[in-house]
């Protein structure tokens, strides 16, 4: 799918090689885990509703925004910030001086410009991966132990009430799941094989889909399943709360890999005459696709087999693996479907685990001119430190709650909800102001219609910096407990 070409930057191979690849690093445990534990505890439709209209506003700015700003510079975070705002300076000297002073200006520019301080916004872009990647292991992990119980054909064992617990505090079992996922992508980075993993994602991907759909129809035809669906797609008001809006917010981020530079690098890879707005919009419609059909298959099983009770709905990060395992138990053929879903799953969660990897390895590659070893051997370093401090959060680290949350909640939560949202500001603010919109209007003029170019400039200009920061600030309010919401 990726094309190496003289130079030493790959490029996608058109439309669907852009695509594909997103969707990849998208579609995962956001999706599949993340999603419907949020849209069972933030009130089923109406945080369904709020992600959608963000996903279609915001998700769409951001990432039509990110995908320009990387193929115009051809560059990833750090190095795209970089060369965009010494552009910029170097335009503003030619506006006001002499060719001489600009000259001069731009030399001294240059020699400087390696510390400017818009890199620092490429910079937080490419940490937030670096946080994140490591409890996506954790997850990755348990995903892997719930494949091989199925392998074992444990099926009842997987079912039973307490078994996902006990799981997760005895430190060496998780931890050790957690290392055995690591390693698997840190393997790949390592031998730079994503190319084949692509490969298989095209089959792996479809796989998925197919799964989920008939996964879903067998939820929603339990008995006493009409509640959840019910729950889920029908938006009730009274079960809004600000807190809707954050966390739908964070997932949106997370779920389309935004504000992380993935898409900037993605879009360094993408060919001029690609189009940027539909590309952007498949994705969107692709990713939103998986996480509802995710919700249908988790949501109506909570209310079948557990009548819905709001403490089964605030399960949190536990629900896929109290849930799915019941469905299993109550299905013929339940191993071998187990099987089947935590195979597609992990799988899944690989392809969005390397992109996370791929992104922190290439970052010291380029910008601290490390070689690929020396990435990838210190990408391993933080995941293994941080994800284990993760891992062991639910057994002997169990009284450490920074922030009153599991040490893997807190990390989910600095990246989701505070770190992101600083980013995508970060962004808004630096296409607007120093790229400037109308010249990122042109590289999406340059293969499409920009049939939704109207909206765009309004959202990015106003309406996203402006409500990321409303809802940065209140959640941080929230947490110190300065508010309630
Ligand atoms: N978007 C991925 C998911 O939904 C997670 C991810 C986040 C991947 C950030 C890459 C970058 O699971």
């Amino acid at each position: 799918m990726m094309e190496k070409t003289g130079s030493k930057r790959g490029v996608f191979s058109g439309h669907l090689g852009y695509i594909l690849a997103t969707a990849g690093s998208a579609v995962g445990l956001g999706n599949i885990w993340r999603f419907p534990y949020l849209a069972a505890k933030y009130g089923g439709g109406i945080f369904l509703l709020t992600y959608l209209v963000l996903a279609l506003f915001f998700g769409y700015t951001l990432m039509v925004s990110e995908t320009a700003i990387g193929r115009m510079t051809g560059k990833s975070p750090v190095g795209a910030f970089r060369a965009l705002s010494m552009a910029r300076r170097t335009a503003d000297l030619t506006a006001k001086g002499s060719a001489k002073a600009t000259a001069k200006a731009t030399a001294k520019a240059t020699a400087k410009g390696s510390k400017n301080g818009w890199q620092a916004g490429g910079w937080i872009n490419a940490i937030i991966p670096m946080l994140i990647l490591p409890y996506y292991s954790v997850i990755g992990g348990w995903v892997a132990k719930y494949l091989f119980e199925y392998i074992l054909g444990h099926v009842s064992e997987a079912a039973e009430d307490g078994y996902f617990t006990s799981f997760i505090s005895s430190p060496l079992g998780a931890w050790g799941w957690f290392m055995i996922f690591a390693l698997m992508t840190v393997l790949v980075i390592a031998l730079g094989v994503e190319n084949g993993v692509e490969r298989v994602s095209r089959i792996m991907m479809p796989g998925l889909v197919v799964l989920a759909v008939v996964m879903a129809v067998y939820s929603m035809t339990r008995p006493g399943a009409a509640a959840g669906i019910r729950y889920f797609l029908v938006p009730d008001l009274s079960h809004f709360s600000w807190m809707t809006v954050v966390a739908a917010l964070g997932q949106m981020f997370y779920s389309l890999s935004i504000a992380m530079g993935i898409l900037i690098t993605y879009g360094s890879y993408m060919k001029k005459d690609v189009n940027i707005e539909n590309s952007v919009h498949h994705v969107i419609f692709f990713d939103s696709g998986i996480a509802i059909l995710s919700g249908l298959m988790i949501i109506p099983a909570v209310f079948a087999f557990s009548g819905g009770k709001p403490d089964a709905l605030a399960q949190g990060p536990s629900l896929m693996f109290v849930t799915m395992p019941k469905i299993f138990e109550s299905m013929s053929g339940g191993r071998f479907v187990g099987i089947l879903f935590f195979v597609l799953v992990l799988f899944a969660a690989l392809t969005s685990a390397i992109s996370l990897a791929e992104t922190c390895a290439s970052t010291f590659e380029d910008e601290l001119k490390w070689s690929r070893k020396k990435a990838t051997t210190v990408v391993a370093l933080i995941v293994a430190v941080l994800g284990s401090l993760s891992s062991l959060g639910f057994g002997p680290l169990f009284g450490v709650t920074p922030l009153g949350m599991s040490i893997l909640d807190f990390f989910d939560f600095l990246t989701n909800s505070l770190m992101m949202p600083v980013a995508a500001f970060v962004i808004c603010i630096f296409a607007v102001y120093v790229v400037g919109v109308r010249k990122i209007s042109e590289e999406v003029h340059l293969s499409s219609r920009f049939r939704f170019e109207g909206m765009y400039r309004i959202c990015l200009k106003y309406i996203a910096p402006f409500f990321v920061m409303v809802i940065l600030l209140s959640s941080i309010a929230n947490v110190l407990g300065i508010i309630t919401i």
